[in-house]
C-alpha cells in the first residue's frame, strides 16, 4: 500500500545544490558535500559501487541482516513503524520488514525519483504494509508523517552512511534521530569498520573505475543543473586514507590547470589542486558504541562477520539516567 503524498515536485535545480557548489569551490579546502552525489545518475552508479568485489560494505552487511534480522525481531517486538534514513534503492530493507511484522514502512531519501521507485517496487512485495515515502534531507528534524506519529518506531540506518558525517554532524544526527523517532524508538545502524589500507582504499577506487564515474558524476551534475561548462576530462578520482581521522576520503584532482564557470560565477584551480567530496568514517568497536553514547542512543546488541570488517547494532533511546 503506497501512500503518495508530498512527492510530487518539478526537477528544478535545487537552490541549495547551487549554494553549497558555488560556496564549496569558493572556499579552502574546495570542498562539496557528498549527499549532492545522488542524482538520479549518481545514484544508479552508488547501485553499481554496491555490487563491485572491492566493496565489501554491502555484502557483509546485507549478510548480517539476513543471518540475525530474527534475533532483532524477538529484541524489537512487533508492531513498529520502520524508518529508513537514506533507503536509496531499499535493497536491505525486506530483511527488516520481513523480520520484525512492522505496522508501516517510512522510507526518507534525498533522490525523490529513487525514493518513488524504490517504495513501489517494495509495496509490491509487502502489500499490506502501509508505506509513506519522505523525499527529505534527514540531516534536518523530520515530522513523522500522520498516522505514524503514535506508533512505536525503528530507526534502520544501514550502509555506514553515518560515517559520511564528521564525528560532530554524526552525534547531532543521531539526537536528532531520538527527537524524530521519540524516546523508547530503538536504531538498527550498520557502521563500518577501521581495518587495512589496502582493503579500504580499492574499495573507494576500484579496478572497473565505477567509484571514478560515482565521483565525476558530480562534474556532470555541475555542468547539468547548474549551466556549468567544467572540464570533466581534466579531473581524476582519488581516494586516500586518513589515518589520523579514521576515515577514507574522496577527492576530485585537478590533473592540468582549468577554468570553469558554474552559474555564471568563474573558477580556476591549478593542476593538483582537488575538490573533496566525501568522507567515510571507520569506527572500532569501541568507537562506534562512543559516537551511539554520544549521540543519546544505548547500544544493546551487535554482530559483526568473522573478519569484522563491518557491524550492525541495536541501539535504544532511554532517557538520561543519573550519573556519578
Ligand atoms: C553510502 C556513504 C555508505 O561511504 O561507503 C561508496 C558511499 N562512496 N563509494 C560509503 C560511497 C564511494 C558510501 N555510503
Amino acid at each position: 500500500m503506497l501512500l503518495d503524498g508530498a512527492l510530487d515536485r518539478p526537477a528544478a535545480a535545487d537552490p541549495a545544490f547551487r549554494a553549497d557548489v558555488l560556496a564549496g569551490l569558493a572556499t579552502r579546502p574546495r570542498a562539496i558535500p557528498a549527499r549532492w552525489f545522488y542524482d538520479r545518475q549518481g545514484s544508479e552508479l552508488f547501485e553499481a559501487i554496491t555490487g563491485l568485489p572491492e566493496y565489501y560494505p554491502t555484502r557483509v552487511e546485507t549478510a548480517l541482516l539476513a543471518a540475525h534480522c530474527g534475533e532483532v525481531a524477538r529484541l524489537v517486538g512487533a508492531g513498529r513503524a520502520v524508518v529508513e534514513f537514506g533507503s536509496g534503492s531499499s535493497a536491505k530493507t525486506p530483511h527488516v520488514l520481513a523480520a520484525v511484522e512492522p505496522a508501516a514502512y517510512v522510507p526518507i531519501d534525498i533522490s525523490g525519483e529513487f525514493l518513488r521507485a524504490s517504495a513501489a517496487a517494495l509495496a509490491a512485495d509487502f502489500p499490506k504494509l502501509p508505506i509513506q515515502p519522505l523525499e527529505a534531507d534527514f540531516m534536518h528534524p523530520i515530522d513523522p508523517p500522520e498516522g505514524i506519529a503514535r506508533l512505536p518506531k525503528l530507526g534502520f540506518f544501514p550502509g555506514s552512511t553515518i560515517g559520511n558525517m564528521v564525528p560532530r554532524t554524526a552525534v547531532n544526527l543521531l539526537r536528532a534521530m531520538v527527537e524524530t523517532l521519540g524516546e523508547g524508538a530503538m536504531l538498527l545502524i550498520g557502521i563500518d569498520r577501521i581495518k587495512q589500507e589496502d582493503v579500504l582504499v580499492p574499495a573507494y577506487d576500484d579496478a572497473a573505475g565505477v567509484t571514478a564515474r560515482f565521483n565525476l558524476n558530480l562534474l556532470e551534475r555541475i555542468n547539468r543543473e547548474l549551466e556549468g561548462d567544467v572540464p570533466v576530462d581534466a579531473f581524476g578520482h582519488r581516494a586516500i586514507w586518513n589515518d589520523n581521522e579514521a576515515r577514507i576520503e574522496m577527492h576530485l584532482e585537478a590533473i592540468r590547470d582549468v577554468r570553469f564557470t558554474v552559474a555564471g560565477e568563474r573558477f580556476a584551480m591549478a593542476a593538483g589542486e582537488t575538490i573533496h567530496t566525501e568522507n567515510s568514517h571507520k569506527y572500532g568497536p569501541r568507537d562506534a558504541r562512543l559516537l551511539l553514547r554520544a549521540g543519546a542512543w544505548t547500544p544493546l546488541r551487535e554482530w559483526t562477520d568473522a573478519d569484522g570488517m563491518f557491524a550492525l547494532i541495536l541501539a535504544e533511546a532511554r532517557p538520561a539516567g543519573t550519573a556519578p
